[in-house]
């Protein structure tokens, strides 16, 4: 069993700020062609993010594509399964396009490093990366976010799209979830 800690460990009114401010950081040193988001645990981050960037990019967001994956390497569980696998990459063409991908956390870094292989492998000539949340403790593989908005302990959290086995998505704020017996 469950529960969220009793206070957020990030409020909705600090995600709003930094997502604009991350989105600014964006506008200014990367012209993306293609913003890949990884469902299902950045969809909140994803759709508050890409509403923020065509505030910035003005005319510019005309040109920007939006597509989403679905990455996974997490069991209905707080623990990895460790396995990436990645669905709906074949449909969309990367070749010679600069790729954004969006996820909601950075954990092991397995999922990131993997994904950007595979996007270069499709050709993509530049790929970086963005995530809402940096758990750099549990880096298990060299990977660094070209873009972070908070960095945050080794705790495993839950709400703004992040879940444990698709429960407390929904939650407009980040919580730190605790094991209750
Ligand atoms: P990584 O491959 O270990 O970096 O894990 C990345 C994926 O694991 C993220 O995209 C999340 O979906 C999931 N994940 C990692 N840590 C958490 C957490 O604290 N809460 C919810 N999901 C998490
Ligand atoms: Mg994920």
């Amino acid at each position: 069993m469950y529960k969220v800690s009793e206070k957020p460990l990030v409020g909705a009114a600090e995600i709003k700020a930094r997502v604009a401010e991350l989105a600014s950081e964006i506008a200014l040193s990367f012209d993306y062609d293609i913003l890949l988001s990884a469902l299902t645990g950045a969809y909140m981050f994803t759709a508050d993010l890409s509403r923020e960037l065509a505030k910035v990019q003005g005319a510019r967001a005309q040109q920007k594509k939006i597509a989403f994956i679905k990455a996974s390497s997490y069991g209905n569980s707080t623990e990895s399964s460790g396995k990436l696998q990645v669905f709906g990459l074949e449909r969309l063409d990367f070749q010679n396009k600069r790729v954004l991908v969006i996820d909601d956390i950075a954990d092991s870094g397995n999922t990131l490093l993997g994904l950007v292989g595979m996007l270069r492998e499709r050709g993509a000539c530049d790929v970086r990366t963005c995530v809402l949340l940096n758990k750099q403790e549990r880096r298990t593989v060299d990977f660094k976010a070209d873009f972070v908005g908070f960095e945050i302990a080794n705790e495993f959290v839950v709400g703004y799209g992040l879940d444990c086995a698709d429960n407390y998505r929904f939650l407009p704020e980040i919580w730190t979830l605790q094991e209750v017996n």
